[in-house]
Formats: structure tokens, sequence, C-alpha cells
């Protein structure tokens, strides 16, 4: 009796697949394998397995809301959305097509391209270690006041994606494929803009940075201040003159800015335990006399605060993974590291409201006139924050099949 029943099947199957060729939406995978390609158990991301060189570094500094803690779910969906082209207006961009994987999520061009083909104001940054900004506040001039709110924020932008909330939640509850993740994440199928802002959120700060050449050198070390055996004779150069050791009269050098903490303490030692070596993006927004006057198209966090005396104020980034991010600086205008180095080197501008930390003791710009070779070595040092794990790990890549 098991053959007629057999033959039913292959005829009854052949219809269905006939049927539903053109149309293979209606078929599904339960586990939507044909999408996207997950593991059965999602990856961990809530338990990173930092250094113990790192750990007590970053404590203070985190920005992590209590009612949305990294979730291995939670960073899951995240990573569904972050890459997911059907999130614009007409399903070409995603998040992930201004922020790249392989140039720490930040995109090569001075200016990343909308939905539309427009161009993005100000140049794409990057993300590594952005749950330890302590000041909270996102983007160059910090118009978004947590990561929470900021990740909402390109979805709805005209140039950028094009959406707007209700648009973004009618069109995922229409994806079956959200399904498990939000019940997974959140215990129930019901999208929210809540819910995509908690996920997307936990998915960037989830992508730490710990593991480059420098950390290594901390681990071995556990003390900036001193030569990494890992490091070449350049790169330890650098990195003294990124500490201002090798300028000891001149406050304000890299570190005061580029990590939070760590100056004040810098010429004693032995080093504080609580003094921040790892982190590398700054504790606020600066001025650091790129242009000489308030008469350009982009006077950042003084605009957006209208307040005159924050004008020419960005935000200060993370250098970790620097040498992958550029073209560098809130527009992109200078394509090198080696052009970085030149402005703090000798073309700091006396922009009215120039950084204190910027200026020598005649109050005028202060330029560290580097020799070549302490120019090399500074750059040098920079390329020693690229972090390779992260930029080649699976759990931060794209998930679709296709
Ligand atoms: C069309 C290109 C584009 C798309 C799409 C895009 N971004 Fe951005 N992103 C940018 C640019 C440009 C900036 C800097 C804008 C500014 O500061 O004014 C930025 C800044 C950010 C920042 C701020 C980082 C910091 O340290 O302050 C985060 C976080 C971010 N984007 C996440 C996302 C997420 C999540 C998505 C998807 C929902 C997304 N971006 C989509 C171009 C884009
Ligand atoms: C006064 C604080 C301050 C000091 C000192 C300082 N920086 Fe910066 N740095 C900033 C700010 C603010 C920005 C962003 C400026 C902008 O885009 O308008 C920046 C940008 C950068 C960038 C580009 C980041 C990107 O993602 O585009 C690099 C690289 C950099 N700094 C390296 C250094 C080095 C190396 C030194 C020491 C020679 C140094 N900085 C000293 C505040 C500072």
């Amino acid at each position: 009796m098991k053959f007629p029943k057999i033959i039913l099947l292959l005829v009854a199957s052949t219809l269905f697949i006939t049927c539903n060729s053109d149309d293979s939406n209606e078929t599904p995978n339960d586990d939507y394998s044909d999408i996207y390609s997950l593991p059965p158990t999602p990856f961990n991301y809530s338990n990173p397995n930092f250094p113990e060189t790192f750990t007590p570094y970053v404590l203070g500094f985190n920005n992590t809301p209590t009612d949305n803690p990294i979730t291995d779910d939670g960073v899951t969906l995240g990573r569904v959305v972050f890459y997911d082209k059907n999130m614009s207006a007409n399903n070409s961009k995603a998040c992930a097509s201004c922020h790249f994987q392989e140039f720490g999520f930040s995109d090569n061009v001075s200016k990343s391209e909308g939905f539309e083909g427009g161009a993005t104001f100000r140049n794409s940054m990057g993300f590594a270690n952005a749950g330890f900004y302590s000041a909270e506040n996102f983007f160059w001039d910090h118009r978004a006041a947590t990561l929470e709110d900021q990740v909402l924020m390109p979805l709805q932008d005209p140039v950028e994606r094009g959406m707007t909330l209700e648009g973004i939640i009618e069109k995922i509850s229409a994806l079956d494929y959200y399904n498990p993740l939000f019940e997974n994440a959140f215990g129930s199928t019901q999208v929210t803009s809540d819910k995509i802002s908690k996920a997307l959120s936990q998915f960037v700060r989830s992508i730490y940075s710990y593991n480059t050449k420098y950390d290594k050198g901390i681990e071995i070390t556990n003390d900036i201040f001193v030569d990494f055996p890992n490091f070449t004779a350049s790169e330890n150069l650098g990195k003294d003159i990124f500490n201002g050791r090798l300028t000891p009269e001149a406050i304000g050098t890299c570190i005061t800015c580029h990590m939070p903490n760590a100056t004040p303490l810098h010429f004693e030692q032995p080093i504080p335990d609580n003094a921040n070596q790892v982190i590398f993006s700054g504790a606020e927004p600066d001025n650091i006399g790129l242009d000489l006057d308030i008469n350009v198209i982009d006077n950042g966090m003084g605009a957006f605060l209208e307040i005159e005396s924050f004008y020419g104020h960005f935000k200060t980034p993370s250098l970790r993974n620097i040498e992958i991010t550029g073209p560098y600086m809130h527009d992109g205008r200078m394509a090198t590291l080696e052009e970085v180095v030149e402005h703090y080197s000798t073309g700091v501008l006396a922009h009215p409201y120039l950084s204190a930390h910027m200026k020598n003791g005649e109050g005028e710009p202060r330029h560290l006139n580097l020799t070549p070779e302490e120019s090399a070595a500074l750059v040098d040092f920079l390329k020693t924050l690229t972090d390779y794990e992260l930029i080649n790990d699976e759990k931060f890549s794209d998930p679709f099949v296709n």
C-alpha cells in the first residue's frame, strides 16, 4: 500500500513546486536559511573575552542603558537589520552600505551616497568600542543624545534612507523572516521602533575592539609609557609622541584629547590603576584648527547648539582602526594619515574657538614641528591600532545569503 502513497506525494509536491515557482515567497524555509545564514545557537556577543588589561580601563566609560543590555539574540536581530537593504525607501541601502566591516564600519569615501544617490553632509564614522564613549552623544556634532536615538535617525534621513518610522515598522512587519528574530530577542513577533532601536544599538555596541598590536603591548607591559617589546623602534617612537613623552613641555599632545582620563596623570609614575590606556575616543568634541574662521558650511556642534563658542567643535572620534577608516575628519578632507599628522605638526590654524589644548603659552596655535622621522613614526604607531580580528569576524559580517 505504500507505493501509491509515494506517487501521490510526488505528484502533489510537483504540483506544489510548479504552482509556486513564480512566487517563492509563499514557501519560505522555516529557518529562513534561504534568506540569511545564522548559526543555530546565536554567536556570543554578550560575554566578550576582554584581556585582563582591558576591562579595568573601560568600566567607567560604558554608555549602555540599564534597559538595553547586550543580548546574543538582540544583537543577532540588530545585525540582520543593519545589513538589510529593504530598510530604505527604494530597497537599495542598508546601514552597511555606508558602514563597511572591512573599513572598521566606516566608508572609504569622504561623503557617502544615500538611497537616491545624494551625498551625505559628513564623513561616515567607524564604530569600535562605541559603547565606551562616556559622553553618550553620537554623530560628529553630538546631535544624538544617545546611541538608541542615533540608530533610528539614518533610517528617517531624507538623503540616507528616506523612510518614516511608521513605514519602517510596516515594512519589517511584512517580512516574515523577522518573526523568529523578534521572538527570540524580545519574546514576541510584534515590531516596534523601540525594539528596532534597541537591537541596532546592541549591534553597534557589540563591536568591541581589543585585539590590536597595541593591546598585545599592554598585555605584556601593563604600562603604555614604557616601550612595548612587540613594537618596532619606530612604533615605540610614535607611541612616545602620542603620549606626550617626547614633548613634555607641550601640554596637550594626542593623548590629552584621544584618551580621556589618561592625561592629567600622564607624567606621574607609576601610572595609577584607573588611568585609561585603551579607549582612544575623546571625552568631548573639540576644535583642532582645521579652518581659520567660522565662515564655513559646517560649524558642527556649535551650529547644532546655536552657541558660537562651540563653532568648529566636532566629536573626537575613536582612533581604533584609524588606518582603515579614512578619509579623515568630519568632512573627509584628509585622504591619508600622513596628512593628518602634518596638520598637527605644522598646519593648525588660529580659529577663534581653537581648543586650549591646541595652543602654546602665547595663545597661538601650537605646532608639534615633527621631523620626517617622527611624523613617520606617529603614523606607524597609529597603524598598530588596527583590529584585524574584528574586521574579519564572521559574527559582524553580512548574514544575507544573496
Ligand atoms: C547613506 C550613508 C549612511 C547610512 C545608510 C547610514 N549611515 Fe551611519 N553615518 C553616516 C554618516 C555620514 C555619519 C556621520 C553623520 C554626522 O555626524 O552628521 C554616520 C554616523 C553614524 C553613527 C555615529 C557614530 C559616532 O561615533 O558618533 C552611527 C552609530 C551610525 N552612523 C550608525 C548607523 C546605523 C545603525 C545605520 C542604519 C540604521 C546607519 N548608520 C546608516 C552615513 C550613513
Ligand atoms: C584638542 C584635542 C585634540 C588633540 C590634541 C588631538 N586631536 Fe586628533 N582629533 C580631535 C578632534 C576633535 C578630531 C575631529 C576633528 C574634525 O573632524 O573636525 C580629531 C581627529 C583626528 C583624526 C581623524 C579621525 C577620523 O576618524 O577622521 C586623527 C587620525 C587624529 N585626530 C589623530 C591625532 C593625533 C595623532 C594627535 C597628536 C598629534 C591628535 N589627534 C591630537 C581632537 C584632538
